[in-house]
């Protein structure tokens, strides 16, 4: 019997979805649209991708604008990704270079079943067709990006003011893609057809992902995509960025020599799925100073909920089993069932002990960083109060003396992992594409 566990990439779709809520409210829904667009243009031009590729080309095209935003201008990203719709804004802003596509081209050709042949087609979604030195095939598909981005963008800034996508809207979106010079002819058509069509028409009204793939993925190529989510939760608090990296790597470190290649993947993806639901914690709860009131406390612990919820409605079951339980503890006094030691999984046991380790070693807006040693007092305090695993902690403490934790949890080995590159290749890599565009 094979045991190996198969994802639906469609679970992963339904799960970047499902992010659609506070600062990643435009940012989510401007990625679907394009991501939706992009396929159904692609599909009238007939390019020789499959719909599951041209998808993704558009649904990426855009993550490295989080992760600029968020390092280099976290008012920005906080203030301007919640309000305004209008993300071309944001790179106009900041990002002339136009470093934000290099790096979402970056991240997507990690990223499988994703063919980098594709991926490639990021790089261009802002560029004219007439500087693109590619084959004819990834021109069309940048292009259709771009004319994707166009039309999603549009759409954003009228709803944003509350205006209908009436025909006047439509009349005046196809004359701004009539009058674009980057656009090719081939593109300019299939865009204008795909809207005035009666039955793709509704494509940038409804909330349809229009995503039907059967795929499955191993989960080893999942565990990537779940990195992906993970870095967009992070990069959402300056307090949390390597929060779920530090976690993930702690638990693969602890786990990577005793146990078997499928279990240390499941518990890392677990890891990095952990806490998704506090994607919907908003910002002045995870930034207070002070103690948090009781009502503040309750939306607070409710994240683990949202990440159970979820990740159940995205058909991840196992991860939400495994990864919702970080917050329990085994004498019971956890939340948010209140499970005790024996109805707990190891894995489960194991990502509660990572996860107040990197919590604990980690800045807060009301305490400093703890170093390792403080880290593992705390925690073997709550080992001795029954709270949690005895002989995982016992583990965690070798470790702490046989790796330098702190080097291996830094926040420099995050877009190693996410890039699959050092960090110096990382910085070569962005301006040597660069000088390509
Ligand atoms: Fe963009
Ligand atoms: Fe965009
Ligand atoms: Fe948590």
């Amino acid at each position: 019997m094979d045991l190996t566990i198969k994802v639906p990439l469609k679970s992963f779709v339904m799960l970047f979805n499902e992010m659609r809520v506070l600062e990643y409210r435009y940012f989510v829904k401007h990625s679907v649209q394009v991501a939706k667009l992009t396929m159904k243009i692609a599909e009238r031009l007939d390019l020789p991708y499959n719909r599951d590729n041209t998808y993704f080309s558009g649904l990426f095209h855009d993550l490295g604008l989080v992760l600029k935003a968020s390092v280099e201008n976290y008012e920005l990203f906080a203030d301007m990704f919640r309000r305004v719709p209008d993300l071309e804004r944001i790179v106009i802003t900041f990002d002339r270079h136009d470093q934000h596509s290099i790096i979402s081209y970056m991240i997507a050709r990690q990223s499988k079943p994703f063919c980098p042949v594709c991926a490639r087609a990021i790089l261009y979604h802002h560029t004219p067709f007439q500087k693109i030195k590619e084959d004819d095939d990834l021109i069309l598909l940048s292009n259709s990006i771009k004319t994707a981005d166009l039309i999603s963008l549009a759409t954003l800034k009228q709803e944003e003011t509350n205006k209908e996508l009436d025909a006047e809207f439509f009349a005046d979106l196809i004359s701004s893609i009539k009058k674009d010079a980057g656009i090719l002819d081939e593109v300019r058509k299939a865009a204008i057809d795909l809207l005035l069509d009666v039955r793709t028409n509704s494509i940038i009204i409804d909330d349809d992902l229009c995503f039907d793939s059967d795929q499955r993925l191993d989960i080893t190529d999942f565990k990537q995509l779940a990195r992906i989510m993970a870095t967009l939760l992070d990069f959402r608090s300056p307090y949390t960025r390597n929060h779920t990296f530090a976690c993930t790597r702690v638990a693969e470190i602890l786990n990577e020599e005793t146990l078997g290649d499928a279990d240390v993947t499941l518990i890392i993806t677990s890891a990095l799925l952990h806490d998704i639901g506090k994607i919907k914690t908003p910002l002045s709860i995870l930034h207070k100073r002070s103690r948090l009131n009781s009502e503040e406390l309750v939306i607070m612990k409710r994240h683990v909920v949202d990440t159970y919820y979820m990740l159940e409605r995205a058909g991840l079951r196992v991860f939400s089993i495994i990864g919702a339980a970080h917050h329990e503890r085994l004498d019971g006094s956890g939340y948010p069932l209140g499970l005790t030691d024996e109805q707990l999984l190891y894995h489960q046991k194991m990502i509660q002990i990572c996860d107040v380790f990197s919590a604990l070693v980690e800045e807060r807006p009301y305490r400093n960083a703890l170093t390792i040693e403080e880290a593992l007092g705390v925690i073997e305090k709550e080992v001795e109060h029954g709270k949690l695993d005895a002989d995982i902690f016992e583990k965690l403490k070798e470790i702490a003396r046989n790796y330098d934790l702190k080097e291996q949890i830094s926040f420099k080995h995050v877009f190693e992992e996410l890039f699959y590159e050092n960090t110096d290749e990382v910085s070569r890599m962005i301006n040597l594409e660069l000088e390509r565009i």
